[in-house]
Formats: structure tokens, C-alpha cells, sequence
């Protein structure tokens, strides 16, 4: 990981700097930029107005409490009904971060969480993804996701194509009815269970992509890699794949044209929980950085 990468994501990580960039004047727009917003208001107006398939992840992440967690299950029974209400539930379904709900006090609270709002997106007629996060909840989370899926065969979960696990797991989630959301992966993580060179992450993709196009699920290609998105494409053909048997997916903010050009579900986070969000982004990308300092001085 190239030490800037490495600095953002210790600093998304450490209670200090969190407050101090939580306090500085930050400019609404470096915030709006990769986030809809803080409110169900916010996220269902983005909804209407981005036009594309969406998921919406209620930003919340390390519930230390079990008030908190039931907070997080609310917010996203609030959503799921407003969506209904609105009439925009059939093309918005929900991501859903175990750690939000719960998981790192007692999975099984996290299973009765996530079952809540599974059994909530069931009744407005959409569905539920699981994110993944870091490497040490992967076994926990496709634990949570086997026993959800008894009940809602159509919940989904990320796997991230920098783990040397993965491609296992996509052979394994790759049968009928499975939804696979595939991306190459967000925290820092050891080599001694990541690729750390980024060629190897991209060949690991690829190797992924294979699997779950080979099988009978439907992958979900999270990704804004212009080469990995014309493999993609291209592998489509080989196992013809039709084209509604699979999507591409994308982050609320980042190359909108190319979202509308291949009609891709926008992941579209939203809350006052933006900052680990934020980091991440701006992790991703020297230039978020120069874009974030300059939205520090020029307000
Ligand atoms: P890569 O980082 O190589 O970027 C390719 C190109 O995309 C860049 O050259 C640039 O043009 C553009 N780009 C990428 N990131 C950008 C940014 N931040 N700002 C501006 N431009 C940018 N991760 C995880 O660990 N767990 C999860 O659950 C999820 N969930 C998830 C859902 C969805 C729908 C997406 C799209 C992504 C995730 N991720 C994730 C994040 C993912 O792991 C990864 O960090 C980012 O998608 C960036 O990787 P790319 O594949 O886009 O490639």
C-alpha cells in the first residue's frame, strides 16, 4: 500500500483525527460529493433524482452498543418505508454493514438486525446486500449471510477480489439464485491474506469474474476500473451472459457519466456517519486529497 494510502486509512481509523476533521469547517460540497446526505429525506431525493438503480447504505460503522445498533436498524426501516412511499422501492434496494448492527458484540444480534431489515425489504418488494469490511469479519458475515438466505435466498454479499480467499468464495456463491456484489477491496489489510500489489488484485478480479460469470448466480461488478469494465464486457460474451444476468455497479459521485452509459446500480451512502466513508474515498485517490485540503481553505 503506498504510504499516503496507508496514512488516510490509519487517520480514518484514530479517534483524534476523527474528531478534528469532524470539527473543521469542511465545505458541504467534499462531503456531498461522495455522500447523498444526512437524512431518509436526502437519500430518497438522490433516489429520484440520479434516475439509476441504486443501493443505499446507511453510514454507520463499529456499533459499540446495542442502542446504537437498533438506531441503525430504525433508520433503515425508516428508509424502506419512505422508499415504498415514494414508489421508488423496486429500484432501490439496501447495503447493509454487519458491524453497524451489531456483529461485534454477538453475531447472532447482528443475524436478528439484518433479519429485520431483510423481512422490511421483503415486504416493500426489494432486497439487501451485505458490504464486507475488514478481513477479520469475512467467515462471521458469510456465516450471517447462509442463515439470512434460508429465509431471503435473495440477499447478497460483497466479496473483495483482494483476499486471497475470494475467488473460493465467489466458486462457492456462485449457484443459482446467489448475488454476488464483486469488488477489489477497501481497508488495509495484511499480506499475509491480501494481494498487496495492485496488478495482483486486478489479476485476482479477473480470476473472479470468471467464476461468477461461469456460474448460474448474478454478479454484481462493483468497480470503476475502465479495464476491468471492458473485461468484464467481454467475458459477458464469452459466457454469454445476457445482458439483465449481471450489472455493474458504482459509487454515488465517482465517473457519473460512465454510470449512465452502462446503466449501473450507484451505491449511495447517506447519514451523519460519513467520516470512515469519507477517508476511504479520499484514500482511493491522491487527487480526493488535493480536492478535500482545498475544500478546507477556499470556503
Ligand atoms: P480503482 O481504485 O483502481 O479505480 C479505478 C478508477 O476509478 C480510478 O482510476 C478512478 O478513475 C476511479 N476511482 C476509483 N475510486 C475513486 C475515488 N475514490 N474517487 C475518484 N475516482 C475514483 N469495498 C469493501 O472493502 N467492502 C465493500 O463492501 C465495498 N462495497 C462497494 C460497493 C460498490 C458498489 C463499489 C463500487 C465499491 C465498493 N467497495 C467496497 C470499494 C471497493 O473495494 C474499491 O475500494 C473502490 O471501488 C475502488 O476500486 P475500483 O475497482 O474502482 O478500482
Amino acid at each position: 500500500m503506498n504510504p499516503l494510502r496507508a496514512l488516510i486509512m490509519a487517520a480514518a481509523r484514530n479517534e483524534a483525527v476523527r474528531s478534528l476533521v469532524a470539527s473543521a469547517p469542511i465545505s458541504r460540497d467534499v462531503v456531498r460529493r461522495f455522500v447523498a446526505g444526512e437524512t431518509t429525506q436526502d437519500a430518497v431525493a438522490v433516489t429520484r433524482e440520479l434516475g439509476l438503480p441504486v443501493t443505499l447504505d446507511y453510514l454507520g460503522e463499529d456499533t459499540t452498543d446495542e442502542a446504537q445498533a437498533e438506531q441503525v436498524v430504525r433508520a433503515y426501516l425508516e428508509l424502506l418505508e419512505a422508499l415504498h412511499a415514494a414508489g421508488l422501492a423496486s429500484k432501490a434496494e439496501v447495503s447493509v454493514k454487519l458491524s453497524a448492527v451489531g456483529q461485534a458484540l454477538d453475531e447472532s444480534l447482528a443475524l436478528t438486525n439484518a433479519s429485520r431489515i431483510c423481512a422490511a425489504a421483503g415486504q416493500v418488494g426489494t432486497t439487501v446486500t451485505l458490504d464486507m469490511e475488514d478481513h477479520t469479519t469475512t467467515d462471521s458475515t458469510l456465516r450471517v449471510l447462509t442463515e439470512l438466505r434460508e429465509q431471503w435466498p435473495w440477499v447478497g454479499a460483497v466479496l473483495q477480489a483482494y483476499l486471497h480467499r475470494t475467488l473460493d468464495d465467489c466458486k462457492s456463491l456462485s449457484g443459482n439464485g446467489s448475488r454476488v456484489r464483486l469488488c477489489k477491496g477497501a481497508y488495509a489489510e495484511p499480506a499475509s491474506v491480501a494481494y498487496t500489489d495492485p496488478h495482483e488484485v486486478d489479476l485476482s478480479y479477473v480470476r473472479c469474474v470468471n467464476a461468477l460469470m461461469a456460474g448460474d448466480g448474478y454478479p454484481m461488478f462493483a468497480t470503476h476500473d475502465p479495464r476491468l469494465i471492458e473485461i468484464i464486457g467481454e467475458r459477458a460474451r464469452w459466457y454469454d451472459r445476457a445482458r439483465d444476468s449481471y450489472e455493474y455497479q458504482m459509487l454515488y459521485g465517482i465517473r457519473q457519466a460512465e454510470q449512465r452509459r452502462l446503466g449501473a446500480r450507484v451505491y449511495v451512502p447517506y447519514g451523519e456517519q460519513w467520516y470512515g466513508y469519507l477517508m476511504r474515498r479520499l484514500a482511493e485517490r491522491p487527487a480526493n486529497v488535493t480536492f478535500f485540503l482545498r475544500s478546507l481553505v477556499s470556503r
